[in-house]
C-alpha cells in the first residue's frame, strides 16, 4: 500500500511487514526517513537531526543555516559535487565538462500494477503490485531522473529502478547511475553480508562487521561472476537465520555491477547498489533518456530465512517466465561429464536408453554436437550439427531418442566464437577486441560483440535452424569466459563506455526472443556453471546451472549460499559419477540424490557403468523427487545449519505452504569416534498438526520444533538421512 502525504510531501510504502518512507523536504531535497518493521505511519522526519558539522557545506538556499548540509542528511537518490562526499548515486558530465548533480523533487505519480522496464528482466505481475514514480531534476542541465517503486504487499518486495532523462538542450555524458541507494541514519551495528567465490565453488557467504569507509563488492567482467553475486545483505550484528533485522538487496542484472556500503562520519550507513560505473559511460542526446536495471529489496525483521523465502516466492511468481509453470520440470541426464566431447550417436542413445527405464525424462546433449568442435579449441559460431559424430543430424538422433519415452534438449553457447570456425573466418570483426591489439582468449575462446545487431541476428538465424529441424524441449545457454578487450567495431570512440550494458541488452533481446519464439522450450542457463547466476537470468531461464562442481559436500555449500535468495527450483543440481572430478571425492549414490533434489533435480553420468543397485537407488529418488515435487521445489524453505560452520551434520528441510507436508534432508559431516547425541528441531511446522514421521510414529509439530528429532549415530562420512513429515488429521 502506497500512502501520501500531499501538503508534507511524503511519501510511505507499505507492505506486509515492512514500511519505506521519503520525504521531500522545505528545500525539496528528497530524504529518506525509513525502511524498517511496519509501523502505523506519520511523518517520520522528525527522527533526522541537524547540526553544524566541520568540513560539510551548506546548500546555497540554506544561506548560513550551517546545519543544513547534504554530507549529513539521510537521501534518497544520492547526488554528486554540491555538498554530498559519501557515495554518489548519479555522476553525469554535461558539456562543460562539469560533473556536478543537484537533485530536487518535482512531482509525483502513483500507478496501479508494476512498471516495466523496456529491454531490461524486471519483476513483473498485475493489480496485486502499485507503482510510485517520483520526479526530481537538476535545474541547471535539466536532466531529469525519475525514480521508480515497485511495491509487492505479499512478498514484502519494494523494486526500485532509475530512468534519467535529457530534457536539456545539449549532450550530457551519464557516467555512473545507481539503481538503488538506501541511506540508514540509526547507527546501526550492522554486519555486510556478501556471496563470493570462484569458478566451481560460487556464493560462499562472508560476513563482516561494517566499519568506517567503504566495503564493496563488484564484477568488472561483464558477467555478474563467479566471483561475486549482486545480491547483498545489511544486518543486525546479531541476526540470525529466526531473529533480528536484515535487508536483502538483489540486482537484477548480469553485467558488470557494483554492491557498496558506506559507513560515514556520524556512524550512518549507505548502500549502493547498480551498474559498476568502471568504464561505462552513456551519452545521453537532447530528449533521450537512459534506465538502469531494477534492485529489489525485502526486508525482513525476523531474520535471514523469513528474508529468503520471502524473495523465494516472488521470484518464482513474479520474475522468472517458467514455460512448464504450473506443471512439473522434468528430471533430466546429461551426457556432458559422462563423455565431454567425445560421442556418437550410438553412445548418446546408450546414454539415453539407460536413462528411461529409472523414470528420468529429459535426455541433453552438451557440448560437442556441432562444427568442428572436438575440444574446447573450435567450432563455436558454426551452429550446424557436425554430422561425423551425429550422421542425419537431430533428425535422425531425436527420434531416436523420443522412441525411448524422453525429451530431448540441446546445449548451445550463442555469445561465443572459436578462432578456428567458419563464423569467425568470415567475420573477425565480430568478436570483441580494440584495432591494433591482440586478443585475449579464456578457454581458448574469444568474444562476439552482442552489441550489434546483425551479430545477434546472424548467430540466432544459425540456431533456429537447429532448433526447428526437431523436436525440442530444453535448450541449455551457456557462456563460458569473462569479457575483455571490450571494444565495439560498431561504435565511435566517445561511446566505447556503452559496450559492456549494451553485450548485455543484446544478451537479453536474444534470450528474450528465443523464449517467444519457442514457448514450450526450458531454457537453462549456465556461465562456465554459476558465473552468471542472478535474478536478471532468471526472467528468462527460469533454472540456471548452479556450479560446474558436482561434488555433493561442496554443492552443500554452494547451494547454500545461493539459497540466501533465490530458490530452489532455479538452482540446477546433478548427481554425477565418483570419484568426483572436480574434487576426487567419492560419495554415495544416496548422498548425490538428496543434495541433487535439493534443486532442479537430474544425473551427469553414464549409468550403463552403473552398478544394478546404484540404478536401483537411482530409480527410487526419481520417484521419491516426483512424487513430492510440489513440496521440494515450490515449499517453503528453512535452513536448520551452516555448512560453513564445519558441524556434525548439514540440514534443510521444505515445508508445504498449508503445512500438511514436510521433507528434512540431512548429510552428515566428517565422523568422529564416541560422537555425542544430536537433536534437531525442525522449523514452519504448524504447532498445532500431528505429524507422522516416515509413515512411522506420529509426533505434534510444536514438539517436533521445541524438542526435536533424535539423531541416530550415524558412521561413516558424509552420509544422507531424509525424514518425510506428513499431517495425519
Ligand atoms: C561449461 C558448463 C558445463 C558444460 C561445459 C561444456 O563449463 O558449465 O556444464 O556444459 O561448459 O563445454
Amino acid at each position: 500500500m502506497i500512502v501520501l502525504d500531499k501538503t508534507n510531501k511524503v511519501f510511505t510504502l507499505h507492505t506486509q511487514n515492512t514500511t519505506y518512507q521519503m520525504k521531500a523536504d522545505q528545500y525539496n531535497v528528497l530524504l529518506h526517513t525509513y525502511y524498517g518493521p511496519r509501523i502505523s505511519g506519520g511523518d517520520l522526519s522528525y527522527l533526522i537531526q541537524y547540526a553544524d558539522r566541520g568540513a560539510s557545506p551548506n546548500p546555497s538556499e540554506a544561506g548560513h543555516r550551517r546545519d543544513y548540509s547534504l554530507d549529513t542528511l539521510p537521501q534518497e537518490y544520492s547526488t554528486c559535487g554540491v555538498g554530498d562526499f559519501r557515495l554518489p548515486s548519479i555522476e553525469f558530465e554535461p558539456e562543460d565538462g562539469s560533473c556536478l548533480a543537484d537533485l530536487r523533487y518535482v512531482d509525483y505519480e502513483l500507478r496501479k500494477g508494476k512498471y516495466s522496464l523496456e529491454g531490461l528482466p524486471a519483476f513483473w505481475g498485475g493489480s496485486e503490485w502499485e507503482t510510485l514514480v517520483l520526479r526530481m531534476e537538476d535545474i541547471s542541465t535539466q536532466m531529469q531522473v525519475e525514480l521508480y517503486y515497485g511495491v509487492l504487499d505479499r512478498y514484502d518486495l519494494i523494486t526500485r529502478a532509475v530512468r534519467v532523462t535529457n530534457l536539456g538542450t545539449e549532450r550530457v555524458r551519464l557516467r555512473r547511475c545507481a539503481s538503488l541507494c538506501l541511506d540508514f541514519q540509526d547507527n546501526g551495528d550492522y554486519d555486510f553480508i556478501t556471496f563470493d567465490g570462484c569458478h566451481a565453488l560460487e556464493r560462499n557467504l562472508n560476513r563482516a562487521p561494517l566499519r568506517p569507509g567503504v566495503q564493496s563488492v563488484e564484477s568488472v567482467r561483464g558477467t555478474s561472476s563467479h566471483h561475486h553475486n549482486p545480491f547483498v545483505i545489511l544486518c543486525d550484528h546479531s541476526a540470525g537465520e529466526d531473529h533480528g533485522l536484515c535487508y536483502g538487496a538483489a540486482l537484477v542484472y548480469s553485467g558488470n555491477f557494483l554492491a557498496a556500503v558506506e559507513r560515514t562520519q556520524l556512524e550512518h550507513n549507505r548502500l549502493l547498489l547498480g551498474i559498476n560505473p568502471y568504464h561505462f559511460c552513456w551519452t545521453l542526446a537532447p530528449g533521450e533518456s537512459f534506465t538502469s536495471p531494477e534492485a529489489a529489496l525485502v526486508c525482513s525483521p525476523s531474520g535471514f530465512g523469513q528474508m529468503s523465502r520471502q524473495f523465494h516466492r516472488a521470484i518464482r511468481d513474479n520474475l522468472i517466465h517458467d514455460p512448464l509453470r504450473g506443471r512439473r520440470r522434468p528430471v533430466l541426464i546429461n551426457n556432458w561429464e559422462a563423455t565431454e566431447f567425445t560421442f556418437s550417436a550410438e553412445k548418446l542413445v546408450d546414454i539415453a536408453a539407460s536413462a528411461a527405464p529409472l523414470g528420468i525424462e529429459l535426455f541433453v546433449m552438451d557440448d560437442g554436437w556441432f562444427g568442428k568442435r572436438d575440444d574446447d579449441c573450435g567450432g563455436l559460431g558454426d551452429w550446424y550439427v557436425n554430422e561425423e559424430k551425429l550422421p542425419g543430424g537431430l533428425e535422425a538422433l531425436v527420434p531416436r531418442i523420443r522412441a525411448l519415452g524422453m525429451q530431448f534438449g540441446i546445449w548451445i553457447e550463442p555469445e561465443m566464437i572459436s578462432e578456428d570456425s567458419d563464423l569467425y573466418r568470415a567475420h573477425p570483426d565480430w568478436a570483441l577486441g580494440a584495432p591494433g591489439r591482440p586478443r585475449t582468449r579464456g578457454r581458448s575462446q574469444l568474444t562476439l560483440d552482442f552489441s550489434r545487431k546483425e551479430v545477434r541476428d546472424r548467430v540466432y538465424a544459425d540456431i533456429r535452424k537447429v532448433l526447428d529441424s526437431a523436436e525440442i524441449s530444453y535448450v541449455k545457454w551457456d557462456m563460458n569466459r569473462s569479457l575483455t578487450d571490450v571494444w565495439s567495431a560498431a561504435l565511435p570512440a566517445s561511446r566505447q563506455g556503452e559496450v559492456f550494458h549494451r553485450y548485455i541488452l543484446g544478451v537479453y533481446e536474444l534470450l528474450d526472443q528465443m523464449r517467444r519464439d519457442y514457448p514450450h522450450i526450458l531454457i537453462e542457463g549456465c556461465t562456465g556453471g554459476g558465473g552468471r547466476f542472478d535474478a536478471g537470468m532468471l526472467y528468462y531461464t527460469p533454472q540456471i546451472w548452479c556450479s560446474d562442481n558436482t561434488d555433493a559436500v561442496d554443492r552443500l555449500r554452494i547451494q547454500y549460499g545461493t539459497s540466501f535468495c533465490y530458490p530452489i527450483s532455479t538452482m540446477g543440481a546433478h548427481a554425477s559419477a565418483v570419484p568426483n572430478g572436480q574434487t576426487g571425492r567419492s560419495v554415495s549414490m544416496e548422498t548425490r540424490g538428496v543434495v541433487a533434489m535439493t534443486g532442479t533435480f537430474g544425473y551427469e553420468m553414464d549409468l550403463n557403468e552403473t552398478s544394478q543397485e546404484e540404478k536401483e537407488v537411482i530409480k527410487r529418488q526419481v520417484a521419491f523427487f516426483k512424487e513430492h515435487y510440489d513440496l521440494i521445489q515450490n515449499g517453503d524453505y528453512y535452513r536448520l545449519t551452516d555448512p560453513f560452520q564445519n558441524g556434525p551434520f548439514t540440514a534443510w528441510e521444505q515445508v508445504s505452504p498449508d503445512r500438511r507436508e514436510a521433507l528434512v534432508s540431512l548429510v552428515t559431516g566428517t565422523v568422529h569416534a564416541s560422537a555425542p547425541f544430536h537433536t534437531l528441531r525442525l522449523k514452519g511446522l504448524d504447532p498445532a498438526l500431528t505429524y507422522q514421521v516416515n509413515g512411522g510414529d506420529t509426533y505434534p509439530g510444536d514438539v517436533l520444533m521445541n524438542a526435536g528429532w533424535p539423531l541416530p549415530i550415524i558412521l561413516d562420512d558424509y552420509q544422507p538421512m531424509q525424514l518425510y513429515l506428513s499431517a495425519v488429521q
